[in-house]
């Protein structure tokens, strides 16, 4: 919750009691409760030797903290990585048990310029996630000379027995396959067709329902060259056997905001449930940001849907993304319901997070929403048929990184923009265009809170401002 001398706070978005936080890592649904691990340093609010924090929660909504769970040892620091539901006990800690795959990373050679300091290595919990050991015989899967090789995730064959594993190794994606999650065979290599991206990381390889059958998604994270700079995600539309992976569409972006990096799914959720976590940050500037005794905070858990029925158009080969049940199940007071010809504002209470959501007529193809406070601070969204420009240049404190916010930043949907969704979380804009069919995330630290919204633009429109009842 949001404490009275901390006006950063998110009062609904994941952050850490206190202390530095990074990628989210090990999402696993187990026993009713979604696991959420991530990176973690418990002694400063920048990145240092990695942890692996937790945190629980029934909804994706309300967290609970827990005890860390795996701290760095001299086999290395403990980097990204996934966990799952081992229901047969292949790995030998027990049928039921979870099983993480880390990334140990040792620091101390890495600072002496060393290659190879990245292996993977497993942990175990036999009581359903409430405690954690490491596996003592590892790494279980050994680096053979890269100097970048790490961010495993984990889930189970699609030949019907057996594991895969994939992980990024700096320009390509290495795919293995396992028995009992610690001897793993290397299956092949796949290159993502890109320039400039820096280095890989954080991949994630998963089955979809996409209408016509099942398709694979693979996401990545590029360390540089994002659509609005620094550090991005993205993601490919594909087939996967349990060997290869093969890409049907080009690569495109998950989010083109600034802040949504290193985003992963969840794996053993139910049905076909696919819900994915990214952290709100950019390496640009991931350190300096204006929060005092905590830093970083993940977005909204999202629930994916991909429909290829239609012409590979981009947008229906585009994955679509909806906050997660929990969170639109919250009980709401509606603040304003406005229709009519535009421009139109409402006003709502500074505390800080509202949800906002503005459609528009097919007669309006130039529009746009602002959001502002009691300083005059703003941060705005310009719509142009397909195009939309995001300026958070005036939106509060800007000046602790010249990365943060030196123009407007540029997203292009496949179809003509007729509804923008603004969820607003202290620190936090994320926005929905169509539905979800276009998402950008950004951070803000404006010195008031938001407490107005405008829309502008020759039309008509309506404008809901609702307040979510945040759970204690
Ligand atoms: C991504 C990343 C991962 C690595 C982790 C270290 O943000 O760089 O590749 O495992 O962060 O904290």
């Amino acid at each position: 919750m949001q404490a009275f001398n901390d006006p950063f706070r998110p009062a609904f978005h994941f952050t850490p009691e206190a202390h530095w936080m990074n990628d989210p890592n090990g999402l696993v649904f187990s026993g009713g409760l979604y696991h959420l691990f991530y990176q973690y340093f418990p002694g400063d609010v920048v990145w240092g030797p990695m942890h692996w924090g937790h945190a629980t929660s029934v909804d994706l909504v309300s967290w609970r903290h827990h005890p860390v769970a795996f701290f760095p040892d001299e086999k290395g620091w403990i980097f990204s990585g996934s966990a799952v539901v081992d229901a047969t006990g292949s790995a030998g800690f027990g049928s039921g048990s979870l099983v993480a795959v880390f990334t140990l990373h040792d620091g101390e050679a890495r600072k002496r310029g060393a290659l190879g300091v990245e292996n993977q290595g497993l942990g175990f919990s036999r009581d359903g996630g409430a405690t954690w050991e490491k596996y003592a015989g590892n790494p279980v899967l050994r680096n053979s000379g890269e100097s970048d090789f790490r961010d495993p995730k984990v889930f189970p064959s699609p030949t019907g027995s057996g594991w895969n594993l994939i992980l990024a190794a700096g320009d390509r994606i290495k795919i293995y396959s396992s028995d009992d999650l610690r001897d793993w065979r290397h299956e092949s290599d796949f290159f993502p067709d890109a320039e400039g991206f820096g280095v890989w990381e954080c991949p994630d390889l998963f089955p979809m329902n996409a209408g016509t059958g099942l398709a694979w998604v693979m996401l990545l994270s590029q360390t540089t060259a994002a659509p609005n700079g620094g550090s991005g995600t993205r993601y490919l539309v594909g087939d996967f056997d349990g060997h290869a992976f093969t890409a049907r569409a080009p690569l495109q972006w998950i989010d083109w905001g600034k802040d949504y990096y290193a985003a992963v799914t969840y794996s053993n959720t139910v049905g076909d449930k696919r819900i994915i976590v990214g952290w709100m940050s950019n390496w640009q500037y991931a350190a300096k940001t204006p929060t005092r005794s905590w830093r970083g905070a993940m977005a909204l858990p999202r629930e994916l849907s991909l429909d290829l029925s239609g012409e590979p158009s981009l947008e229906s080969w585009r994955l679509k993304q909806t906050p997660v049940r929990g969170f639109e199940d919250l009980p709401r007071s509606e603040i304003a319901r406005i229709s009519g010809p535009m421009p139109v504002t409402a006003e709502f209470p500074p505390a800080g997070y509202a949800d906002i959501t503005l459609a528009v007529t097919d007669a309006c193809d130039s529009f746009s929403v602002e959001l502002s406070n009691a300083v005059g601070e703003r941060f705005t969204v310009q719509c142009e048929g397909c195009a939309a420009r995001v300026d958070r240049r005036r939106s509060g404190i800007v000046d602790f990184s010249a990365d943060y916010a030196t123009s407007s930043q540029t997203m292009e949907a496949a179809l003509p923009i007729r509804s923008v969704r603004l969820i607003v979380d202290a620190c936090s804009v994320e926005i929905f265009f169509n539905e979800g069919s276009s998402t950008m995330t950004n951070l803000v630290f404006p010195s008031r809170p938001f407490s107005s919204v405008t829309a502008s633009g020759s039309g008509l429109a309506e404008l809901i401002v609702t307040i979510p009842k945040i759970p204690e």
